[in-house]
């Protein structure tokens, strides 16, 4: 008997070599004779005990090769009639069927007044510039000129990490101006948009994180002036080539002198009155000369160099725009309020 196990054994190698599997039925009863629960591989093993001591190893070895090239062959077959299947069915499409329907993706409100703004910019020749949003006390509030014991620490209610008394969560996007300027040369023309973070009750009109766009500019001999025609040139890309802008005199701590734009929104209606609080004009930004302070704390020259910075949150902007009545709706990721953006770009 043992000798007639070696000969089976050599008859189905050959049988499995030789073997063509061209349709789904063929390959199921290759499955069934050579890997079903009953198949004909089972016979052979219990054969096992008849065989000699001494080659029971080479046996089994023989055995097991048998069953890889079985199952080998299995696979090959079934992948190569599921190919063919695949693209049978493809030559078979019918064409004049309407499509399957495409779910088209909306952006953020936010990402796209962020997206308008940078555009802006950019064809003025500003560059993008992103940071992290885990800043230390140096870069966010320090090197912009307001020291530990500054009040106008308080204007910022800080987020501080956990057992640290320096690491911090970003409270505005000025701490890009120290990166940038502690890291290249001037000049320097960044627009640095991103998360911000205060520790601020949420309601409808704030919240403890939101989006604010910063930029800077530093060469030689730039002026106010300059500051100004950018600022104009941005209102009236954004709101309207008609758009009118106003600068009132402000303080922050990292500008000298500082001041807030604001753009004519107009009194048309009653919301108008409401969102100008009855003067027509709508505050958009800060900005203001970049404080000499602030240049020499980052290594820049501040006899050689001047330059301006500015600084808008977008939020506010987003929810003019769209009408949007909640501050809260732009972070709650509800898909019945996101999807009301897929068809702008
Ligand atoms: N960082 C200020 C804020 O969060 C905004 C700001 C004001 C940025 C004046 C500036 C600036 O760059 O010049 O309220």
């Amino acid at each position: 008997m043992s000798d007639k196990a070696w000969d089976q054994i050599e008859a189905y190698i050959n049988e499995i070599e030789n073997t063509e599997c061209s349709d789904m039925q063929a390959l199921e009863q290759f499955r069934i004779r050579f890997l079903g629960s009953k198949n004909i591989l089972k016979g052979l093993f219990s054969e096992i005990r008849n065989i000699e001591n001494d080659r029971k190893k080479e046996y089994g070895q023989k055995l097991n090769d048998l069953k890889s090239l079985a199952e080998t062959k299995f696979q090959q077959f079934q992948s190569l009639l599921k190919k063919s299947e695949r693209e049978g069915s493809k030559k078979t499409m019918d064409m004049s069927l309407p499509a399957s329907p495409f779910h088209q993706g909306s952006r953020h409100p936010v990402s796209l007044v962020m997206n308008r703004i940078i555009d802006i910019f950019e064809k003025i020749g500003f560059v993008v510039s992103e940071e992290r949003e885990i800043e230390d006390d140096w870069h966010n509030f320090t090197a912009m000129n307001t020291p530990e014991d500054h009040p106008a620490r308080d204007m910022q209610d800080t987020f501080y990490l956990k057992n640290s008394v320096t690491n911090l969560l970003r409270t505005h996007t000025s701490s890009v101006q120290s990166r940038v300027m502690t890291s290249q040369e001037p000049p320097i023309r960044i627009i640095a948009p991103g998360r911000v973070y205060r520790n601020e009750t949420i309601s409808a009109r704030s919240h403890c994180q939101f989006h604010q766009v910063e930029g800077l500019f530093i060469d030689k001999n730039v002026s106010f002036a300059d500051m100004k025609q950018t600022l104009l040139y941005f209102a009236r890309e954004m709101y309207g080539p008609d758009t009118k802008i106003r600068l009132r005199p402000s303080y922050f701590p990292f500008t000298e002198p500082s001041a807030e734009m604001d753009v004519y929104w107009g009194l048309k209606d009653e919301i108008d009155y409401r969102i100008t609080k009855g003067t027509g004009w709508l505050e958009i930004l800060g900005c203001g000369m970049v404080d000499p302070n602030v240049l020499i704390n980052c290594n820049i020259d501040p006899e050689i160099y001047t330059g301006f910075a500015f600084g808008m949150g977008i939020e506010r902007q987003a929810m003019l725009k769209y009408n949007i009545s909640d501050i809260r709706l732009l972070f709650e990721n509800d898909v019945r309020f996101l999807k009301q953006f897929s068809s702008v770009i």
